[in-house]
């Protein structure tokens, strides 16, 4: 048994009186009493245990805990558990993590512990701060909602983001544990008077969340890259952060960073606050602001601004005002406008600009990044951001510039007629937008690419061909233009960048569908020569050395997406490493299939065999001893099989050992809707709309029914536009394929 609490944002109402509001802090002395064979945790460290009896003659222990500094309600917590843990001190900070007694004893946690202290004291150098509490205690949680939680010297985590398991070779965990614990910890507002984001300065109020959040969740990745340095910096913040959101700040719908204080309010509404918005797009402008001011300035005007707000608050423009008092002090950063007037550009409008390119003239425009085919989407929105362009002209950094209008002229940014003079922006994706370069520029690009893939940063390579096709997709420009990028891939060695080149090329969408169309064998062509020498090096580690893969951050994240086109593609090198593996496992059930690419191996494994092959994965399945993740993985091997009486089988073990009926109406509402839109994939012409219907009005309850007359509309309607676009994809690889 275990109680741990959880204040933020508003529970903290809930387990005692209190001003329950950011801005209102205050000391706390916290007593708990509880059962003598349990330990209690608070913020503070314990300065008394004593007993006492009740009237019932039961004896019950109480814990006293030393008084708080002055904090907010959210992050007051305890924790009452029967936990063991392991210790270290730190430059005079006694760190604890505790955990289920058989987790500390088989060493579950001591890859936390090692972190831990090191990016305290890398945070606290960085900053140019120390931390004042005497202890702080990190609790594994077996069963907790969030990620983790900064409770002040108590962070609690769930299990799976704090412990490592030792016999765990790859090392894709220990970024996972590294990223969320210095997360956590940049959190930890420190400093004998002075203090980090969260704790010690608060936002007044949770429309300014992204301050800590935002905040924390880009210096977490300095922490992680510190104490796992084999984790290139740019390449994971760009991976998860940056990336992830750009692809989603791009509808008129969603909202912008900051918002004003009286929009912010009711207590139900506060969780929704906390989204990839608050985080990430909170990290990326955080990201810009410390490329353009350069590192140093903006560690500078943290610390006086941190000074300045330590156990109070602060609002976004009170960090502004810090920056601008550091601007102004120097004369080496100039920036176009006041640091507020650039940065509420960013913050308090919505969505992001794109920038489009005439090279010819040098003139370059921004305009919000909005789909163009929806109709109602760009007029009434004319948002323009003061934007700083960092670039490079043939492969050497230039100057930073600046578009601070919708549109200017940079005659420095001018081409020449050669073919050799080429411009690439937003290098290392340092501002928060897309770039539209203009053909001529695009074509130049291509033929860099060709040439000497490595003038370009990896970051930037990978930027290019995700704008490229975002812009494809949103109606910017023409398939033919972002396909022209693809060409030198046979040179691209970066799984990282393979893997947004195979996320816009082949997706998940384009492979239920793909066969049957045209485009499938001249894509298979096309793509697997570019994909040969990529596949060929992962492929040679897996048969040989696959020890040199538990450095290789994104091999262990990409490799399965890798592996699974190539099989996908029909590469016969794919499908008989698979059948090796997979034969090499059922002769002996306890070698373990490499698990990076286990689900694609396991899926060939019996797509390439027989019955032989299906009745071991079901076997298998059914042990008593496999875990959720093997059932996960042997359940879609078995729905890999080619020949269809076993396909059947697949579909009864699906639904039996689901637990879901053989009649899908029966199932719930949430997989009902999935499996509508599975059967809409293929909807083209009304005919077919017609049949589904017809089959829906004698399966679908009335209720039920409505929906899915819109659903099949405009699943007809993305269908078409699909097809379209395919068919120039399939004329495009037609004109190149030889190429
Ligand atoms: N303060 C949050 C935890 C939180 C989230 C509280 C939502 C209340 C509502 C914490 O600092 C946090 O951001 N945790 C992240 C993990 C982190 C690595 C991004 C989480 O739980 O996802
Ligand atoms: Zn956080």
């Amino acid at each position: 048994m275990l109680i741990a609490s959880q204040m933020e944002p508003t529970y903290a109402r809930t387990v005692y009186p209190c001003f329950d509001e950011p801005a209102m802090k205050a000391t706390f002395n916290i007593r708990i009493i509880h059962d003598p064979s349990y330990v209690a945790l608070s913020n503070m460290p314990a300065i008394d245990v004593s007993e006492m009896k009740d009237e019932n003659g039961s004896i019950w222990a109480i814990t006293t805990f030393n008084t708080s500094l002055k904090m907010s309600t959210y992050i007051t917590a305890f924790v009452i558990c029967d936990f063991d843990y392991v210790t270290r001190t730190e430059r005079g900070n006694e760190i604890r993590i505790w955990a289920r007694k058989e987790a500390v004893e088989n060493g579950y946690v001591d890859y936390a512990l090692n972190i831990t202290g090191p990016i305290f004291s890398f945070l606290e150098d960085l900053l140019n701060i120390s931390y004042p509490l005497p202890k702080t205690d990190l609790v594994a949680l077996p069963d907790f909602e969030a990620g983790a939680m900064e409770n002040w010297g108590l962070m609690t985590f769930q299990e799976s983001s704090l412990m490592y398991l030792p016999s765990d070779k790859f090392t894709g965990r220990k970024a996972v544990i590294a990223i969320t614990t210095s997360h956590e910890i940049g959190h930890q507002a420190c400093g004998k008077q002075f203090g980090w984001f969260g704790n010690l300065v608060t936002m007044n109020w949770w429309n300014d969340l992204w301050l800590k959040e935002g905040l924390a969740s880009y210096f977490e990745y300095l922490g992680a890259t510190f104490v796992e340095p084999k984790l290139s910096l740019d390449k994971v913040f760009h991976d998860h952060v940056i990336q992830a959101i750009l692809r989603e700040d791009n509808e008129i719908g969603v909202r912008s960073l900051s918002a004003s204080e009286d929009k912010i309010k009711g207590s139900s509404f506060l969780i929704s606050l906390f989204d990839n918005i608050t985080y990430n797009k909170g990290a990326s402008i955080t990201w810009m602001l410390s490329n353009f001011l350069t590192e140093k300035l903006f560690i500078r005007a943290l610390n006086s601004y941190l000074r300045t707000f330590s156990f109070s608050n602060a609002n976004q423009d009170d960090l502004w005002t810090h920056i601008q008092v550091v601007v102004d002090a120097q004369d080496e950063v100039q920036l176009p406008a006041s640091v507020k007037k650039i940065m509420d550009s960013w913050t308090c409008q919505n969505g992001f600009p794109v920038l489009t390119l005439n090279l010819s003239t040098g003139t370059i425009s921004q305009e919000q990044f909005l789909n163009k085919k929806n109709e109602n989407s760009t007029d009434t929105y004319n948002n323009t951001w003061i934007v700083p362009i960092s670039w490079m002209r043939n492969g050497s950094s230039q100057p930073l510039l600046w578009l601070d209008k919708s549109s200017k002229m940079f005659p420095e940014m001018q081409v020449s007629e050669s073919e050799y003079d080429w411009i690439l922006l937003n290098v290392n994706l340092s501002g928060y937008y897309r770039v539209n370069y203009d053909q001529l520029n695009l074509k130049r690009l291509a033929r860099v690419l060709e040439n000497d893939p490595k003038a370009v940063p990896a970051v930037s390579r990978l930027q290019l061909i995700d704008d490229v096709f975002a812009l494809t997709q949103f109606g910017y420009i023409q398939i033919e233009s972002a396909l022209e990028l693809t060409k030198y891939l046979a040179r691209e060695d970066e799984i990282f960048v393979w893997n947004i080149v195979l996320l816009n090329l082949v997706p998940e969408i384009l492979e239920s569908t793909l066969k049957n169309y045209e485009v499938y064998p001249l894509l298979k062509k096309y793509l697997l020569k570019r994909m040969l020498p990529i596949y060929h090096y992962y492929a040679g580690l897996i048969r040989q050395n696959i020890d040199a893969l538990e450095n290789d951050y994104f091999a262990q994240v990409y490799l399965e997406k890798l592996f699974a086109t190539a099989c996908w593609l029909g590469l016969q090198d794919c499908l008989d490493l698979s059948s090796e593996l997979y034969a090499k496992w059922m002769n002996s059930p306890e070698y373990n299939i490499p698990s990076l690419i286990r689900r694609t191996i396991c899926c060939y494994g019996v797509a390439m065999g027989s019955d032989k092959e299906w009745n071991f994965a079901w076997d298998m399945y059914n042990q008593t001893n496999s875990t959720k993740e093997d059932k996960d993985i042997l359940l879609f091997a078995l729905s890999c099989a080619r020949e269809s009486w076993l396909l059947y089988s697949s579909l009864f073990a699906n639904l039996v050992m689901e637990g879901s009926l053989p009649h899908f109406y029966r199932c719930g509402e949430e997989f009902l809707h999935d499996v509508l839109k599975v059967m809409a994939k293929f909807v083209i012409i009304d005919v077919q709309i017609q049949e589904l219907q017809v089959f829906y009005n004698m399966t679908l309850e009335e209720n039920e029914r409505e929906a899915t007359t819109a659903l099949l509309e405009s699943a007809k309607f993305e269908n078409t536009e699909r097809r379209e676009l395919l068919m120039k994809v399939a004329d495009w690889l037609q004109k190149n394929i030889n190429d």
